[in-house]
């Protein structure tokens, strides 16, 4: 089991349903999102979905059998219970639904379901007419009134054919509905600005200066600000990622207009994130036509440039401010010059990775950070963006409640 103590760790158990071959999908959102997850599978699931499918996304060993010695001896159920700050069973079928409404603890997802205190989550997945039978309702009203929260089903067409209510929700949704549910509401109340991805600087119709941003981190930000309570607006630069639900999203283009996007929502602001990595220069003259290889010298071609405005610069620089953290990218002295670049544009937090490094930063799935304020320095090894994010956010409403601008 990893050990990183702040993510927070679910049980995912899966049932024997057709549905099971998605459970590998919600193993990767919810890690996405920062959880650590340990699957658990029924021995009806095992037909479905292998363990080491499960194994390789989890990056946990899953759990079957309450007789396992070997993982018993690793981590008794009752501890694996203990463990988890939720438990998640998706796909739940009509079977595992019943068991769980009468307590009956036949193995061990069962048996873990009475054993845990913390909140549990079913997605039901099953054919239409086993959804609607009276017996499938009652059942889950009970586990309705027993605390349990039901995710779905959604509605359509079924693996066997039929239409209707009964299909698992998807992954994402499910992964999403859990993480917010689970998350502390440390920034309820606040409005949090985030810029985040690229800009594109055209030099012509067809040619940009810009970089390798793709948004990720940025993004990852805004979904934890907002189940952290947070109404977030995000000023996305061009990127190819879906507007996460509950979020304002403001496109841009270029920096001059990210910059016009933020300026004029900073005041009313309460936290600035500047995760965006915008171009420095543009472009001295913007070409209405296509600029043609003819047109130029054969040889030693040259662009003039000129300085964009550093945003972030701006609106930390000025009283009333919102209160502001920056993004740093390096690839040499991270520290050194993330604690110059955070006095220099006045920035109460900066958040710097070290871009050198293929593995995290600019389009990778992981990143690894150290957060740089007045007070001190916090070093996050490399995970998940989701991760890295939800960290991050809990530093940061700390930071702002410490500096007398929180409730
Ligand atoms: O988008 P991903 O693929 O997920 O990658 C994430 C990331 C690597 C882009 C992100 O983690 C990151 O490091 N963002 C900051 C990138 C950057 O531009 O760093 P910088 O050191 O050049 O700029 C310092 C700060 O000034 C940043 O907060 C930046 O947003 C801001 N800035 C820079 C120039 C400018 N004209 N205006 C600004 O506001």
């Amino acid at each position: 089991m990893r050990t990183d103590n702040h993510a927070k760790r679910i049980l995912l158990g899966i049932s024997g349903g057709i549905a099971a071959y998605k459970a590998p999908l919600v193993v990767r959102k919810l890690r996405n999102l920062g959880a650590d997850v340990v699957p658990v599978l029924t021995q009806n699931a095992t037909r479905f979905v292998t363990e080491t499918a499960l194994q390789a996304v989890a990056d946990n060993r899953p759990r079957t059998d309450l007789w396992d010695a070997e993982a018993e001896a690793a981590m008794g159920h009752i501890e694996l219970a203990r463990w988890a700050d939720a438990v998640v069973i998706a796909p739940a079928t009509a079977n595992v639904i019943a068991r769980l409404a009468h307590g009956i603890a036949d193995d061990l997802l069962t048996t873990l379901y009475l054993a845990t205190t913390a909140p549990v989550f079913v997605a039901p997945a099953m054919n239409v007419r086993m959804w609607e039978h009276v017996a499938t309702q009652r059942n889950l009203e009970r586990l309705r009134d027993d605390g349990v929260t039901v995710l779905g089903p959604a509605d359509g067409e079924q693996a066997c054919g039929e239409f209707g209510p009964g299909r698992m929700i998807e992954p994402d949704e499910i992964a999403e509905k859990v993480t917010a549910a689970i998350s502390t509401r440390v920034l309820d109340g606040t409005r949090v600005l985030i810029t985040a991805g690229p800009t594109r600087e055209f030099l012509d119709p067809v040619r940009f200066i810009s970089n390798r941003s793709s948004g990720r981190q940025g993004f990852a930000l805004a979904e934890a600000a907002r189940d952290a309570g947070a109404e977030v607006t995000l000023v996305a630069g061009p990127v190819h990622l879906s507007t996460p639900t509950g979020i304002e999203r403001i496109d841009v283009v270029s920096a001059q207009e990210m910059k016009d996007a933020v300026t004029q929502r900073a005041p009313d602001a309460d936290i600035f994130v500047s995760v965006a990595a915008v171009a420095d220069y543009r472009p001295h003259t913007v070409h209405d036509q296509k600029l043609k290889k003819s047109q130029q010298p054969s040889t030693d071609f040259r662009v003039a440039l000129k300085e964009n405005e550093d945003i972030v610069g701006s609106i930390a620089g000025v009283e009333p401010r919102p209160f502001v953290v920056g993004f740093a990218a390096e690839t040499e002295n991270p520290l050194e010059h993330a604690r110059e670049k955070r006095r220099r544009k006045c920035m109460d937090a900066i958040v710097v990775n070290d871009v050198s490094d293929a593995a995290i930063g600019f389009d990778s799935s992981d990143n690894a950070v150290t957060l740089i304020h007045a007070g001190g320095e916090m070093g996050l090894p490399k995970m998940r963006k989701g991760a890295i994010a939800r960290r991050l956010v809990d530093e940061i409403a700390t930071l702002y409640a410490s500096a007398g601008r929180g409730s």
